[in-house]
């Protein structure tokens, strides 16, 4: 039977070589497939198609047995803690190249006496604080900060202190906001290196003596 409507093939159709992308098309009607003159053939899923289908299979496979029992393949907490490493290697690179100064009794110490300390403090003191200490640290609004006389206190770490915190109801700015640590500690080691040296109009003593 040349043109039994079950076997033969629709024209144009494609023959039955099969290719990776479209897969075999056969064009076959599925005998007893026919409702109301619909027919049915059975045709093949596009190869495309098939290797996705059974490549996610064999992934998933692989995935599973890796992310459960091999450990070839990062959880979600690897990953998290691979990151975390490299952060805090990169936190301590960093920290390494910008050390952070913390004021003790015997970190300001190495400041004094230092001539470049010295002298950066003295540029920052002549453009912040000459204003109201004078400029040679003689006093003007602020006390006099070159005699033995301190209202509050003069060891390193007093004047640090001061430094950082000011005394708002007196006028003396707090600092710690717009000087690093490390500015500060360089004020104090001017502010050292001018003790003693009696300016001319020093004002008054204000505060106890202290040696
Ligand atoms: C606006 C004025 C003003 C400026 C600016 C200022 N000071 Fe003062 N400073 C004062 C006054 C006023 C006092 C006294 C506070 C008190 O009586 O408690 C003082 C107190 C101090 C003291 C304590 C003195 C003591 O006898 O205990 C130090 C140290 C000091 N200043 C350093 C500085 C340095 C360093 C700067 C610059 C970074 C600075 N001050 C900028 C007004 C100023």
């Amino acid at each position: 039977m040349p043109n039994d409507p079950n076997t033969s093939r629709p024209e144009g159709s494609r023959s039955d070589e099969g290719s990776t992308l479209y897969g075999r098309t056969h064009d076959q009607l599925i005998q007893g497939h026919r409702y109301d003159g619909i027919k049915e053939y059975d045709n093949p899923m596009p190869g495309w198609w098939i290797w996705i289908f059974w490549g996610s299979i064999a992934f998933s496979v692989v995935y599973f047995v890796g992310i459960t029992w091999f450990d070839f393949v990062d959880t979600y907490e690897d990953d998290l803690a691979q990151s975390q490493e490299a952060l805090a290697i990169q936190r301590a690179e960093y920290a390494e190249a910008n050390p952070t100064f913390e004021a003790t009794p015997a970190s300001l110490a190495e400041f004094i006496g230092n001539s470049d300390r010295t002298a950066s403090g003295e540029e920052t003191y002549q453009s912040l604080c000459a204003s109201c200490h004078g400029d040679k640290g003689q006093g003007v609004i602020g006390p006099n900060l070159t005699d033995p006389y301190w209202i509050h206190g003069g060891t390193n770490m007093d004047i640090f202190n001061i430094l950082t915190e000011g005394v708002a109801e007196k006028g003396m700015p707090a600092w710690d906001a717009s000087l690093r640590p490390e500015e500060r500690a360089e004020l104090v080691a001017f502010i050292q290196s001018i003790q003693g040296t009696e300016p001319e109009g020093a004002k008054a003593p204000e505060g106890e003596r202290m040696e």
